[in-house]
């Protein structure tokens, strides 16, 4: 039996894509994205409680957790469906340990969200997981745990947990996260901060974001270090400011991620001087990519110039994209209680 109650046999949760680092802010900043959300629904199945056939409770493991990944997003068919090995999988397998559920939960995954493509496809489905969870057994848990466990499905992707992706699915907006000791903050971005993300239809490898981190140096040069504080803190200073052309000054600074990772990144040369061209203020890589994230003003209009110049640039360099301009999203949302 396990050591909490269900209190709802149901629960959904939806999360927002997002996009980590923002330039000089590697494995710091994110902020969340209306472009895409996961859905996670929870389910608990009718032998809950159940026990084994002489009567002991079986542990948390893969036969309490049921996965089924459903929708049509890119990627959606290289997820895997075993706990173990599934984000919201390790997630939920993170918390359920510690709480002591032991109850079969089914766990239906609607991506709709590229996976591996730099958006946080992994981290909304685990966030969406450990919201939800938190819900079904009233556990009312802070966000630092909520983050905590939901980090745990990063090792899925990344090979270890990291929070970016994760703090801002959960908590919305542009986020600033520390690792040691936990610590993460939301700040409201400017009204007129306006974003696309271009994403390549091109095959992405297994592992892909432990490859891209793979390829980032283990020392930095301290003039570097120095740049790439400066510039974090400018652009900080600029969603404190609500100052859009600071935030996107500063995230085109970066003096050490992007460089080591833009040769990963296909058509991200003429992609970027596309987007400049076309009125972008800054464009840089969407967490460990393939994708791009570009920013614009929206005092300059709408992004439907900019999505244009990027379509055709991916198109001359003969690469199929999905270009999609958005907005920053607020973050997991509880939608109802009920499965129809
Ligand atoms: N900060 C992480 C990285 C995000 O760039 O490796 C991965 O989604």
């Amino acid at each position: 039996m396990s050591d909490v109650d269900a209190r709802l046999g149901y629960v959904r949760a939806v999360a927002p894509a997002s996009t980590a680092n923002l330039g000089p802010g590697f494995d710091v900043f994110g902020l969340a994205l209306d472009a895409y959300t996961d859905e996670v629904e929870l389910m608990l199945e009718d032998n809950a409680n159940h026990h084994d056939n002489d009567g002991t409770s079986t542990n948390a493991n893969t036969t309490s957790l049921i996965i089924e990944v459903h929708g049509s997003s890119m990627n959606t068919d290289h997820i895997p469906d075993t706990a173990e090995h599934n984000s919201a999988g390790l997630a939920l397998l993170s918390m359920m340990k510690e709480y002591g559920i032991r109850d079969r939960i089914r766990v239906r995954i609607n991506k709709g969200i590229p996976a591996g493509y730099g958006l946080g496809s992994s981290a909304a489905s685990a966030v969406a997981s450990v919201k939800a969870l938190d819900a079904m057994y009233g556990l009312r848990l802070d966000d630092l745990t909520l983050l905590r466990h939901a980090a745990q499905g990063e090792v899925a992707s990344a090979g270890t947990p990291h929070y970016d992706n994760v703090a801002a699915s959960l908590l919305g907006g542009f986020v600033i996260v520390r690792q040691e000791p936990l610590h993460a903050i939301r700040i409201e971005p400017p009204d007129d901060l306006l974003l696309c993300v271009a994403t390549p239809k091109v095959d992405v490898p297994k592992g892909k974001t432990g490859v891209a981190r793979s390829v980032l140096p283990d020392k930095v040069q301290l003039k570097q270090m120095v740049s790439n504080v400066a510039n974090a803190s400018m652009l900080v200073a600029g969603f404190l400011m609500k100052d859009t052309r600071l935030i996107a000054d500063a995230m085109m600074r970066d003096a050490i991620v992007e460089p080591a990772r833009m040769h990963l990144i296909p058509a991200y040369a003429s992609v970027k001087r596309a987007a400049l061209d076309a009125g972008a203020l800054a464009v840089t890589i969407s967490g460990a990519g393939p994708s791009i994230l570009i920013v614009g003003d929206a005092r300059n209009g709408d992004m439907s110039d900019i999505v244009r110049a990027v379509n055709d640039a991916y198109l001359k360099e003969g690469i199929d994209c999905y270009v999609r301009a958005c907005k920053v999203a607020d973050g997991t949302s509880i939608h109802d209680n009920t499965s129809n």
